[in-house]
């Protein structure tokens, strides 16, 4: 959904996963929509050794210390809503402990020329939510205040607002992108 919205905007972006087939699907899928440009660049990203490599593989392609104060390079981190409707203890631990890591980057390394921000989702539909939507698919739209659950653009437009220059001045802030979740009314 994020990719898309980058390659309808002209940007290039790399796509990263496990599975060598899925990067290049994608890839030739979203170079078929231009007029961005897709590039397959497969990882395993739990390895140390592979998140050198695909930083090495980007450096030679871009120059990746581009940033400058006015202009600085973005790391937009994908947190979560996570509010506490599903058992889901570890997933909950890991999402809360990447927002505060996110923080303590912004804080030290934006000397760098580099912002740190969080996007905290609400659901969307994608092959890691496809199981819990298929359940709970009207449950989300009754507790969800915009009672819907989020589209692609919705994700993709706060992704770009961040990496353009509106988003420019925005550093260690936690975006929640869910029509309300968090806010919604509890049932009595
Ligand atoms: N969808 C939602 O409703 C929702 C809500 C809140 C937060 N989020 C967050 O959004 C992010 C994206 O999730 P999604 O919903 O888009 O799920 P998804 O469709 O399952 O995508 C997860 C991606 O991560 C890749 N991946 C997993 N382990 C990897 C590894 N070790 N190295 C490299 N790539 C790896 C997977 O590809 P391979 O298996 O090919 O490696 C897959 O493309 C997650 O952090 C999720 O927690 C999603």
């Amino acid at each position: 959904m994020i990719s898309k919205g980058f390659i309808v905007n002209g940007a290039t972006v790399y796509i990263s996963s496990r599975s060598v087939n899925a990067c290049d699907q994608i890839a030739k899928e979203l170079n078929a929509k231009g007029p961005g440009k897709a590039i397959s660049l497969p990882a395993n990203l739990q390895q140390l050794d592979e998140c050198k490599r695909i930083i090495d593989e980007i450096e030679k392609r871009e120059g990746k210390k581009a940033g400058t104060q006015d202009d600085p390079a973005r790391v937009i981190n994908i947190g979560s809503v996570d509010v506490p409707a599903l058992e889901t203890y570890a997933y909950s631990a890991s999402k809360a402990a990447l927002h505060h890591l996110t923080n303590v980057l912004a804080g030290n390394l934006s000397q760098r020329n580099i912002t740190f921000n969080t996007i905290a989702p609400g659901p969307f539909d994608t092959k890691m939510m496809a199981a819990t939507l298929k359940t709970h698919s009207n449950g989300f739209k009754d507790i969800i205040p915009l009672g819907r659950i989020g589209n692609p653009e919705d994700i993709a437009g706060t992704c770009i607002y961040l990496c353009s220059r509106a988003g420019a001045y925005t550093n260690g802030a936690n975006i929640s992108v869910d029509g309300g979740y968090l806010c919604s009314k509890p049932k009595l």
